[in-house]
């Protein structure tokens, strides 16, 4: 059985993770106005592994007897200034997340709740490469500055992300 903090704590993070998902949908929806679809590809796929990380959330609270209570998902920006701004911004972001997961992981240490921070093991893992990919593609778009050609071929690179389930919600 979850405890009461625990399972509070799991709950905030459903939200944070759909809070993230639709940070991302905006992002894909912006850059889907302005011609870059293959940068709003990224980010759809982004916006999907978002939901797919607040459903392991919840199919986990779920499993261990728990409520899932769903709050109200607070409004998110609309412009960034360019795809730079905007990976940017999703480091910064990722970074805020890796906390709140490193602390899930430390609220179940502490109670000895030995599965919680197991699965929240998978999340620590899983943060590294959020954080990562951000930042190479930061670099890539730092790179190439404002040189069209680049900026075309960074968005056919980005068009042929494709989406695969996480392997725990695969395996459920
Ligand atoms: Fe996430």
């Amino acid at each position: 059985m979850l405890s009461e903090k625990m399972e509070n704590a799991l709950n905030e993070q459903i939200n944070a993770e759909l809070w993230s998902a639709y940070l991302y949908l905006s992002m894909a929806m912006q850059f889907e106005n302005s011609g870059m679809s293959g940068v709003a590809n990224w980010f759809k796929i982004q916006f999907k592994e978002e939901q797919a990380h607040a459903e392991i959330f919840m199919n986990y609270i779920n499993q261990r007897g728990g409520r899932v209570i769903l709050k109200p998902i607070a409004a998110v920006d609309a412009e960034w200034a360019s795809p730079l701004d905007a990976f940017k911004a999703t480091l910064a972001h990722e970074r805020k997340v890796t906390a709140m997961i490193n602390n899930l992981y430390a609220i179940a240490e502490s109670e000895h709740d030995y599965a919680t921070r197991d699965r929240m093991a998978w999340f620590v893992n899983e943060q590294v490469e959020e954080e990562e990919t951000a930042q190479q593609l930061i670099d890539k778009f730092t790179l190439i500055g404002n040189d069209g050609m680049g900026l075309y071929m960074l968005n056919q690179e980005l068009a042929a992300r494709t989406y695969t389930a996480p392997s725990i919600l695969a395996a459920e």
